[in-house]
């Protein structure tokens, strides 16, 4: 190899390495990706009203979650890789908007419905399958509501769910969550 080949070389060498790191960086693990498109789908299954589909699409999302924290961190806003829903849903109590109100409701009832099928086994300290049942029923109720509230642009409604929401969210955080 002359000298001014190996220079070339080493430059496109330089620059895949480059390319590699800054993908890395750049996108979120798979996992977590894929949680997100499974959210995604059983949302848009419950905003047509399929809520068999959505019931199936759960159960087959919470066996492929292996951490609940993967799927607890959906919440978190969307530059972590998130839906946004933790800030959102809080602004609604304060704010309560149709349109952001229509944005969470069927993805918070996504992640309730997944939630649900994600029940623990017993543990102490109530750690039972039946209060998290509990939880994340109130989670779903309430998140219904917020859809419903939000079709109808009736801002009192759609804060008197996400009130409900925030309150099953810190409810089964005070048993569940270490
Ligand atoms: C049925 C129980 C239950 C409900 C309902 C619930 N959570 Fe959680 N959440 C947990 C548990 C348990 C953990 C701890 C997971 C772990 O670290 O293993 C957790 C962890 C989290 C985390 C930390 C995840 C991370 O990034 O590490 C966030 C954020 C969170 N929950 C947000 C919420 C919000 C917002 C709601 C309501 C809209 C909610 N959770 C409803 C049980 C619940």
């Amino acid at each position: 190899m002359n000298a001014k080949l190996q220079k070339g070389f080493v430059g496109v060498t330089i620059i895949l390495i480059g390319a590699l790191v800054l993908g890395s960086g750049a996108s979120p693990a798979q996992s977590e990706t894929d949680h997100k498109k499974a959210i995604q789908q059983i949302a848009d299954a419950i905003k047509n009203g399929k809520g068999v589909v959505a019931k199936k699409l759960a159960a087959k999302a919470a066996a492929d979650v292996k951490d609940l924290a993967d799927l607890m961190h959906l919440y978190r806003p969307e530059k972590r890789g998130g839906f946004g829903l933790e800030i959102g849903l809080r602004q609604l109590v304060k704010m309560p908007n149709a349109k952001i109100g229509a944005k969470f409701g069927s993805l918070s009832a996504a992640m309730a419905e997944v939630i649900l099928a994600k029940a623990p086994i017993a543990g102490p300290k109530g750690k039972n399958p039946k209060a998290w049942a509990g939880f994340a029923q109130r989670l779903r109720n309430a998140s219904t509501d917020l859809e419903q509230a939000a079709r109808k642009k009736n801002a009192k409604a759609i804060q008197a769910a996400a009130v409900q929401i925030n309150d099953a969210c810190v409810g089964c955080h005070s048993i569940f969550k270490e």
